[in-house]
């Protein structure tokens, strides 16, 4: 779809990339030409996923483990990353999610998720951030937010909380910083095939076939179509895209809102042909 040099000369961050849609945006980056670090808890999962890119792309990619809840982990990981040179793209994709009834959560359940997804983006953000204002140096940070953010979700609470400040946070700091060269922006995706989000939302077939009902395309959005989505968006090529929010669902969310949309289903040929209009007997 690209260019392969769309991405030449880039330093993209993706946290949670050893895993999932993290790790396919850093295949992706990879094949475009940037040169790409990789965070998350696990060592050993990062090694593994950058030894694998690494061979599959022939690309430069670095795995560090970090805790984004944890601000001076954080810290320490952008300041060994400047070392050798600022990064120009930073990718929000660590996330925590499960789904419950909210009135049974405890405070660790919300302060863990709201840990992850809000104050780990504040945390990656602020960090790039002044380094970038400091130095005058123009970049841009995605963030991957989810369809239910602007509405808010029952049974996902702390991480509707969480991907509604992200889109805030998105949406403010592409005006207070956009005359500064820095674009922020977000992607919220409908549901893609990753171990770790179906194993926690959509555990069960009867799930997932729900979901798969609910969509206008009855299917699962993929990995090459978000990464490469991802990749438009932290490209040169979108540069006059800042602090937008772009769904990416196959029609889900606005299957979810429309008064009608479930007629399709319901109604047979026979009933369509019923409510047409009699022609007057002549
Ligand atoms: C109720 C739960 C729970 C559950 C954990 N907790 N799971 N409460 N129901 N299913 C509670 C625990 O009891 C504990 O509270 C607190 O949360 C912290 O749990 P830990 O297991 O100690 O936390 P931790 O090891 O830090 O793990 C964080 C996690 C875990 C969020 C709970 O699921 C995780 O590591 N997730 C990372 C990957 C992930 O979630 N990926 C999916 C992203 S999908 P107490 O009080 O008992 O100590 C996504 C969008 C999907 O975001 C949209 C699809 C369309
Ligand atoms: P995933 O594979 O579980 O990815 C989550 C990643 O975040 C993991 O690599 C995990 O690695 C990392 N992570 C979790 N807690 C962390 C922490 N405290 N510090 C650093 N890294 C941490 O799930 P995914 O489906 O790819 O999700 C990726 C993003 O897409 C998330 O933002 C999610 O909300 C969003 N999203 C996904 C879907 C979907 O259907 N897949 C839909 C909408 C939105 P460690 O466990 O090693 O830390």
């Amino acid at each position: 779809m690209f260019r392969n040099d769309l991405l030449q000369n880039k330093r993209a961050l993706i946290t949670g990339g050893g895993t999932g849609l993290g790790k396919a945006m850093a295949q992706r980056f990879l094949e475009l030409g940037a040169e790409i670090y990789i965070c998350g808890r696990r060592e050993d999962m990062l090694k593994t996923t950058a030894a694998e890119l690494a061979t599959s792309t022939g690309g430069r990619i670095h795995a560090l483990p970090c805790d984004v809840r944890d601000l001076e982990s954080v810290e320490a990981l952008i300041h060994s990353v400047w070392k050798a040179g600022p990064l120009d793209i930073l990718v929000n994709n660590a996330a925590g999610n499960f789904i419950a009834r909210t009135e049974e959560l405890s405070p660790r359940a919300f302060q863990s998720v709201i840990g992850i997804v809000l104050m780990g983006t504040l945390h990656a953000t602020l960090a790039c951030g002044r380094r970038w204002l400091a130095a005058r140096h123009a970049a841009t940070v995605l963030s991957i937010s989810a369809t239910y953010a602007p509405v808010g979700s029952a049974y996902v609470v702390p991480s509707a909380v969480s991907k509604a400040g992200v889109e805030a946070l998105m949406r403010s700091l592409a005006v207070e910083w956009g005359d500064r060269g820095i674009r922020m922006n977000a992607i919220a995706p409908g549901p893609i095939p990753t171990q770790g989000a179906f194993s926690r939302v959509l555990p069960r077939p009867e799930l997932e076939k729900l979901a798969l009902d609910r969509n206008p395309q009855h299917r699962f959005g993929t990995l090459e179509e978000l990464a490469n989505l991802a990749a438009f968006l932290v490209s040169d090529h979108s540069g006059y895209i800042n602090g937008e929010v772009i769904r990416m669902d196959g029609g889900e969310f606005l299957q979810g809102a429309g008064e009608f949309s479930t007629l399709g289903r319901m109604l047979s040929e026979k009933d369509w042909e019923s409510l047409k209009p009699r022609k007057p007997a002549t």
